[in-house]
């Protein structure tokens, strides 16, 4: 895993978004894996600013976002579905049926999951998988305890996510209690992963990820084994460890 060390949220963002303009630019066709939460939302507002700039074009990228809970419309503020599209979709110009989430209204939540993963095969893999991590390692919503076999599945979110997410929702009992995920086989499918770690919130998990053993009760940990893994992180992130 190659460590990259920046200053703080705000220049992660950049170099985020540096990486991806410039694989975007490169290649002819390419698959970019999303994440949702605090995390990457910099990175979107450099990626918008970069397009309005710069024009960088987005016409020839497909996206696959690794989550969505299950029960809410694709119109609801706190839908991943949602956050997609007010925080980056609408504002570039990638088409818009170019853009995959799970669906978390589908009526056979197990097809949901098996055609998920079938269709990211389909198109070609992920070339390039944005990540962030939970405090207790989550990547996706794959909780400790996940098996590194898992493809795309339903989960039941753990009480530490759900409280950790209800700042997006009126109350802890408007949080769904389940989810659709990528696993972590597809997640470890993707030729190129990018995990963005800022905060100090975030500096135990990142502790544990750089020293702690490969094990499913740490999910991230995984990625140790993936062989091509950029992590981004900020000083308070880092602060645990140097
Ligand atoms: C969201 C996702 C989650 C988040 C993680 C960190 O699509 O995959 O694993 O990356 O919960 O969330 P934030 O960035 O809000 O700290």
């Amino acid at each position: 895993m190659k460590i990259v060390q920046v200053k703080d949220y705000k220049e992660m963002s950049q170099k985020a978004a540096e990486v991806i303009i410039h694989k975007v630019k490169q290649e002819n066709r390419i698959n970019l894996g999303l994440a949702t939460g605090g995390t990457p939302k910099g990175l979107y507002e450099a990626m918008i600013e970069d397009h309005r700039k710069n024009g960088t074009s987005y016409q020839h990228v497909t996206t696959f976002n690794l989550d969505e809970y299950i029960g809410l419309k694709e119109q609801d503020p706190n839908s991943y579905h949602y956050y997609m599209a007010e925080s980056l979709f609408n504002h570039i110009d990638i088409p818009k049926f170019q853009t995959y989430l799970p669906n978390g209204l589908a009526d056979d939540n197990n097809h949901e999951c098996e055609q998920y993963d079938r269709l990211i095969q389909a198109l070609g893999g992920i070339d390039l998988q944005v990540l962030g991590i939970g405090q207790n390692g989550h990547i996706g919503f794959n909780e400790p305890g996940t098996s590194f076999q898992s493809s795309t599945h339903i989960v039941t979110l753990e009480e530490s996510t759900r409280k950790a997410n209800a700042r997006y929702f009126n109350t802890l009992d408007d949080v769904p209690t389940h989810a659709i995920t990528m696993g972590i086989s597809s997640i470890m499918n993707s030729k190129e992963i990018l995990l963005l770690i800022s905060g100090e919130e975030k500096a135990d998990a990142m502790q544990k990820l750089l020293h702690g053993e490969i094990s499913e009760d740490f999910p991230a940990s995984v990625l140790k084994r993936h062989s091509h893994v950029t992590i981004i992180a900020d000083q308070k992130a880092l602060s645990g460890v140097l």
